[in-house]
C-alpha cells in the first residue's frame, strides 16, 4: 500500500486530517486504519455529502412539502378487513407462487439498536416469551411452516430462501447466531448472509470524523443501502438462478411480522404491481412510523423525523388523521424491479442527513464528547425507490395482528419496547385460540369472557375480532404461546383447542399442547 498516494488523493478531497495520527499507531491500528482508508472514494463520499446537504436545507423549509402532500388514493389501496371476501383468493394466488419457489424473504438487519441499547444484533433479542424464542427463531419458524402449508396445498417439496442483509456491526455475530442454532431447521444454504456497506460520519464542514486516533467514526449507510449491497454481492444474481420473482423484504424488530405473507404476495402479484407497501392506520400524530404518500404525484414515504407536527395532526372530515398509512417496513418488489433499482436508480438516490452528536477525536488528539450536534450521519432509505415503480400498491393491515415492533429497552418509555411486543404475541395467540373455539377458564372453572371487538375500518365496516382480556383491562395478556411451526397465522388449531377449558399459561408446539397441570395435562 503506498501511503504517499493515499495522502495525496486524501488532500486533493480536503480529508487530509485523517492520517493526522499515522505515526502514533501501533503497526496492527496503522494497517487497520490504511485499510479503512483504502476501502473510501473519498471524491465520492464528499459528493454524497454535497448533495445530501443539498437536499436536507431544501427539505428543512417543510412548507413546501408539506402542500404538495397527498393521502394515498383509494385505486391503490386492499385492505385486509374491507376486502375480506377477497383474501382467499390472494391467499392462494401467494401460496401459488411460495410452491412454485417465486417468493423469498429479504430481512434488513444491518442497523445496531441504539435505540434498545443492545451490543449484538436486534434479531437476537428474546423479549421473555414463555419459550424465549428470538425474533430470528420466530422468523426462522415462520418460513419453515410456510414451506410446510404450500407443500400441502401444492404437494411438491418448496423453499423461501431468505436472504438477511447484515453490516459492519452485525454481520458475524448474526452469522455464529444462527450457525450455533443449526439455522432453526433451515437448510444453511437457503439462508443468504450479506453485509451492507457502511459510511463515516461528517462533520457540517464535510469533514470525515475519526473516532479514535486511528479509526474512522463509521455507520451502516441505512437500511436503503440495501440497493447497492444488492449489486456488490450478486444477491439478484443468486436470486434469479433460484427462479426467485417476488421478494418480501421486512425489518428486524416486528414480532408480528407475517415474512411472507401469502396474502399479501397474492394482492400484489394480482394487481401487477411491482413494488407494495403494508400499513396500518397511524393512530397518533406523533406515533414514530413513517406514512406512506404521494408527494408531487409520486409515491414515498414521508419519514417521522422529516414530518413537521402540524401536517402529521390533519385530520380529515371523518377524524382519522389524513396521512394515516403507517409504514410498518413490510415491502413487495418484482426481482425485475430491484434489478432495474440497482442498475439504473441507484446511484440517483439520494442520502438522507441524521443530525447528531458524534462523539470525535479532536485536532489535539483528545475526545471529545460534544453537547451540541456537530455532524451528520448519511443514511438511504429501503422505500427511497418507491418513486421508481410503474405499478404501485398499499396493503392496510390490523395492527394487533402485524405490527409491534421492539425499538426501546423497557426503562425508556412505555412504548415498542420487550414488554409491549411480548404482551402483543401473546394477545393475538389468546385470539387465535379463541377462533378456534379454545376457551379459557380461571382456577375457579369460570370462564375468562371474550369479548368481540368492533374493530371499524376505514370506509366504516364494522368486523367482529375477538378481543382479549389484556386489551380490555390494559393489563398482563393471558400467558399463551403458538409456535409458528403448529400456525403461521391462527389457522389449525381447531383439533388442539375446540370446545375445551383452557388453563393459562398453555403453549402449543409440535410437541403438542401444554397447560397448568390443573388440567392434568
Ligand atoms: C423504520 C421505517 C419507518 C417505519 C418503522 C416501523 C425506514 C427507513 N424507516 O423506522 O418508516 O415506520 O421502521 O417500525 O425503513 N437497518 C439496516 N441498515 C441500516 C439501518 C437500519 O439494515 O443501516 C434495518 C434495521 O436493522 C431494522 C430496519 O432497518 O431492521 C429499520 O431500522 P430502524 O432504524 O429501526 O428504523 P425506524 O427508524 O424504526
Amino acid at each position: 500500500m503506498d501511503v504517499n498516494n493515499l495522502r495525496q488523493s486524501l488532500a486533493e478531497a480536503g480529508q487530509s486530517h485523517v492520517l493526522q495520527y499515522l505515526d502514533e499507531l501501533s503497526e496492527s491500528q496503522r494497517s487497520h486504519l490504511l485499510e479503512e482508508v483504502q476501502s473510501l472514494d473519498f471524491t465520492e463520499l464528499n459528493g454524497f455529502f454535497r448533495r445530501a446537504m443539498d437536499g436536507f436545507s431544501a427539505s428543512s423549509s417543510q412548507d413546501k412539502v408539506d402542500a404538495r402532500m397527498e393521502a394515498v388514493p383509494r385505486e391503490v389501496l386492499g385492505s385486509a378487513t374491507r376486502d375480506r371476501e377477497l383474501l382467499p383468493e390472494w391467499e392462494a394466488q401467494g401460496f401459488t407462487q411460495i410452491a412454485d419457489g417465486k417468493v423469498a424473504v429479504l430481512l434488513l438487519a444491518g442497523g445496531q439498536g441504539t435505540r434498545l441499547g443492545v451490543s449484538y444484533p436486534k434479531g437476537m433479542y428474546d423479549v421473555g416469551l414463555p419459550s424465549h424464542k428470538s425474533l430470528f427463531q420466530i422468523q426462522a419458524e415462520r418460513i419453515l411452516k410456510l414451506q410446510r402449508l404450500a407443500k400441502e396445498r401444492h404437494g411438491k417439496d418448496c423453499i423461501i430462501p431468505w436472504y438477511i442483509m447484515t453490516s459492519g456491526r452485525t454481520m458475524e455475530s448474526t452469522h455464529d447466531y444462527f450457525q450455533k442454532h443449526h439455522y432453526f431447521g433451515l437448510e444453511k444454504e437457503n439462508l443468504i448472509l450479506f453485509q451492507q456497506g457502511m459510511l463515516p460520519a461528517m462533520s457540517f464542514e464535510g469533514k470525515v470524523l475519526l473516532e479514535e486516533k486511528g479509526k474512522l467514526s463509521m455507520a451502516p449507510d441505512g437500511n436503503g443501502g440495501l440497493y447497492r449491497a444488492l449489486g456488490a454481492h450478486g444477491v439478484l444474481k443468486d436470486m434469479e438462478k433460484r427462479g426467485i420473482e417476488y421478494i418480501h423484504v421486512y425489518c428486524v424488530d416486528n414480532i408480528l411480522v407475517k415474512v411472507a405473507d401469502p396474502v399479501f404476495i397474492g394482492f400484489c402479484v394480482s394487481k401487477e404491481a411491482d413494488c407494495g407497501a403494508k400499513v396500518v392506520e397511524k393512530m397518533n400524530p406523533t406515533e414514530p412510523v413513517g406514512v406512506v404518500c404521494r408527494v408531487d404525484g409520486v409515491y414515498q414515504v414521508v419519514e417521522y423525523s422529516e414530518i413537521t407536527l402540524a401536517t402529521a395532526q390533519k385530520r380529515s372530515a371523518d377524524g382519522r388523521l389524513m396521512y394515516n398509512a403507517g409504514n410498518i417496513a413490510n415491502h413487495f418488489f418484482t426481482r425485475e424491479f430491484l434489478q432495474q433499482v440497482v442498475e439504473v436508480h441507484e446511484p440517483q438516490l439520494q442520502h438522507h442527513v441524521a443530525v447528531k452528536k458524534i462523539p470525535y477525536m479532536d485536532t489535539q488528539g483528545s475526545l471529545t464528547h460534544p453537547e451540541k450536534p456537530n455532524g451528520i450521519k448519511m443514511e438511504k432509505f429501503v422505500f427511497d425507490i418507491f418513486q421508481f415503480a410503474k405499478k404501485f400498491v398499499v396493503f392496510e393491515v390490523l395492527r394487533e395482528e402485524e405490527f409491534s415492533p421492539l425499538k426501546n429497552a423497557d426503562s425508556q418509555n412505555g412504548k415498542d419496547n420487550p414488554s409491549t411486543a411480548r404482551h402483543a404475541l401473546l394477545s393475538l395467540h389468546h385470539c387465535w385460540v379463541l377462533n378456534a373455539g379454545g376457551h379459557f377458564v380461571d382456577e375457579n372453572g369460570t370462564h375468562l369472557p371474550a369479548i368481540p371487538l368492533k374493530s371499524r375500518h376505514e370506509n366504516g365496516t364494522a368486523q367482529d375480532h375477538p378481543r382479549t382480556n389484556m386489551q380490555e383491562a390494559g393489563d398482563v395478556p393471558i400467558q399463551c404461546e403458538i409456535s409458528p411451526l403448529v400456525s403461521y397465522a391462527g389457522e389449525g388449531l381447531e383439533h388442539y383447542v375446540k370446545n375445551k377449558e383452557l388453563h393459562a399459561p398453555l403453549t402449543i408446539d409440535e410437541h403438542g399442547i401444554h397447560q397448568s397441570v390443573r388440567n392434568g395435562l
